[in-house]
């Protein structure tokens, strides 16, 4: 479940939020999609608790992106649009990166597990 309770994000003088609150319930398939510049980006990575919000509160099973940060790590993947940069990973590459920057237990199993069945 992912809560998100009137959260601002101001970059300078700009707002790229301004009080946004909506919920995602736990095994929805959730699309967040707007307008360039709407501020996608800037919401998941206060969600993946990757950078602080300006005001408001943001929670993931509800741990708070905020105050418990490891928590949140250990329970959100996030894969953004353009990962600028090993432009020579493969795709089990990736996915073991991912996996050891978020201290998964099985890092490094994705790349040996498709190597042995290609
Ligand atoms: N690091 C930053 N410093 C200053 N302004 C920023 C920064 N990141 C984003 N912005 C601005 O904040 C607003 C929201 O940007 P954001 O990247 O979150 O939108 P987006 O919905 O992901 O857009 P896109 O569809 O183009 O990916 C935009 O006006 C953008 O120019
Ligand atoms: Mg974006």
């Amino acid at each position: 479940m992912i809560a998100v309770e009137n959260l601002t994000k101001v970059y300078g003088k700009r707002a790229a939020l301004d009080h946004v609150s909506f919920e995602v319930p736990a095994r929805e398939i959730f699309g967040f999609v707007g307008p360039n510049g709407a501020g996608k980006t800037t919401t998941l990575r206060i969600l993946a608790a990757l950078m602080a919000p300006t005001g408001g509160r943001a929670f993931i099973d509800g741990a708070d992106v905020t105050r418990d940060r490891e928590k949140v790590h250990s329970r959100i993947g996030y894969m953004p649009d353009f990962f600028g940069v090993y432009d020579q990973l493969t795709v089990a590459e990736y996915l073991d990166f991912y996996a050891a920057c978020y201290r998964q237990p099985n890092a490094g199993i994705s790349s040996w597990t498709l190597s042995r069945e290609a």
